[in-house]
């Protein structure tokens, strides 16, 4: 009986200790990964209340300092931009790099940060093997995507695009059209319509009977088509359109939708050398049709709001908490190998309006941003980095007017932008916005959501 007894507590002693132990570490083990996690999650907080633009001398003010990361991409993960991202914001993060803790420090930006984290990244051994893993097409993607200096082909021959022979002031719109080459009638179609440049009279009301104008210019962007696929070059006809015209700038890179975002940062970079004056930007595509009078009316009445506001100004068709597109047959396909995150709100690319200083001011900031195949989601990617948020405006209907619409005489009156039309349509839709002019005159554009930020 007694030797029973034994065996039975031998027993007890053999299970109970293990589990005794087992259940001892995995206690401290999640007390660990609870602290850890959290450590994770306070970071950004940090990280956002930093702003070494506060502390600036007078005189570097007017320098952009690239803003520390805010946390829509996730900063651990490792997908492929995510790891060459982290780089980057490895040099600006106060709390990892103490030589950014030096607030005095003007920072030189270019390309070279960007450049270093690729190289840094793409040696390692699991960036290689993370990067066979990617889809062809985004392989393709990404064997290029550190270069973002391409020689410009064909440019304007005046400074800052086309413009009328006499211009009084300095202009009020540049609007610059993403096209290509073998787009030749959607540009004859925009330069016969919206996108005159010269001066252009706003749009009057019964209520307000002032004379409000502006001068537009324009500029096409284009890459080149790809000549094996098209079986000529079409060149010597860009040329002579811009003879003509004076409004394409072409750059020496292939017009394939994953470079469209090389557009928007090349276009920057030009436009910070050469157009110094200009107060808004117009980006869109050329199968957009816009009511530029009324676009210039409501530029003008953003004028007469406080003027620290256009430091960060742009406006249009904003897309919010929007999460990548995992279906391999979207255009907008992007793997979660490649990026993982939700995307900054940002405005989409069919047409958005900003004003020159932001322009300038997302020329210097995107040198801390790796490109992004999606260009509009790049540019968000921007704003985000200088702590800016773009407005919406219900009046740029990037994807067209609610199908349950019904169509009214002054519909067109009601909107600055709807994507898409061709070039005939832009050509109607002009003449019928002339014929109605005073017939719609106190037709209101879609009334924006008044929402502070
Ligand atoms: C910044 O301001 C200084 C003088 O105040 C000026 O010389 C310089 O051109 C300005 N830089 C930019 C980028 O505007
Ligand atoms: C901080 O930057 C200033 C100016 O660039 C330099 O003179 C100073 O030595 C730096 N201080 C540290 C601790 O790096
Ligand atoms: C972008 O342009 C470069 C230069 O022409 C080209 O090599 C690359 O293949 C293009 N990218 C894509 C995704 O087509
Ligand atoms: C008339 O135009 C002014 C300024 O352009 C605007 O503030 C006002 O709302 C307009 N009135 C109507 C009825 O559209």
């Amino acid at each position: 009986m007694a030797r029973h007894y034994c065996g039975l507590r031998n027993l007890l002693i053999c299970v109970c200790t293990p589990f005794c132990c087992l259940l001892l570490l995995f206690t401290y083990a999640a007390i660990t990964i609870s602290l850890s996690l959290n450590r994770v999650s306070s970071l950004p907080r940090v990280l956002v209340t930093y702003n070494p633009r506060s502390v600036l001398p007078e005189s570097r003010k007017n320098v952009s300092l690239p803003v520390v990361p805010t946390t829509f991409w996730e900063h651990q993960s490792s997908a492929y931009w995510n790891q060459l991202q982290r780089g980057v914001d490895g040099h600006f993060n106060p709390i990892l790099n103490t030589k950014s803790r030096n607030r005095s420090v003007t920072v030189h930006l270019d390309d070279s940060l960007l450049r270093k984290s690729f190289f840094e990244a793409i040696r390692m051994d699991h960036m290689k093997k993370k990067r066979e893993e990617l889809p062809p097409a985004m392989q393709r993607y990404v064997s290029h995507m550190q270069r973002r200096s391409y020689p410009i082909l064909i440019q304007p021959n005046g400074a800052c695009g086309a413009k009328a022979k006499h211009e009084e002031r300095t202009p009020l719109i540049l609007f610059a059209i993403k096209s290509s080459e073998l787009n030749i009638k959607n540009r004859q179609a925009i330069r016969q319509t919206w996108g005159q440049v010269g001066w252009v009279q706003g749009q009057k009301n019964s209520s307000n009977e002032e004379e409000v104008g502006g001068y537009v210019r324009r500029v096409f962007l284009l890459g080149k088509e790809n000549s094996q696929f098209l079986g000529t070059d079409l060149s010597h006809l860009l040329h002579a359109e811009n003879r003509r015209y004076g409004d394409i700038l072409q750059w020496d890179f292939e017009d394939a939708f994953f470079n469209l975002t090389l557009k928007d940062v090349l276009f920057w970079s030009w436009f910070s050398r050469n157009c110094g004056q200009t107060l808004f930007v117009f980006k869109g595509d050329d199968d957009v049709f816009v009511n530029t009078p009324k676009l210039i009316s409501y530029l003008h009445e953003e004028l007469k709001k406080p003027q620290a506001r256009m430091k960060e100004f742009m406006v249009g068709d904003v897309i919010g908490d929007a999460m990548p597109i995992r279906s391999k047959t979207s255009k907008y396909f992007i793997p979660d190998s490649f990026y993982k995150g939700i995307y900054p709100s940002y405005a989409g690319g069919g047409g958005v309006v900003y004003s020159g200083q932001l322009a300038r001011r997302l020329h210097h900031i995107s040198k801390t941003v790796h490109l992004y195949p999606i260009d509009d989601v790049f540019v968000g990617m921007c704003m985000r980095r200088l702590n800016a948020h773009p407005v919406h405006h219900p009046a740029f209907l990037t994807f067209d007017f609610p199908s349950t619409e019904k169509e009214e005489p002054c519909t067109d009156h009601t909107v600055l932008l709807v994507h898409k039309r061709g070039p005939e349509q832009l050509l109607e839709m002009w003449a019928e916005l002339n014929r109605t002019r005073t017939q719609c005159r106190d037709v209101p554009l879609r009334a924006p959501v008044t929402k502070k930020p």
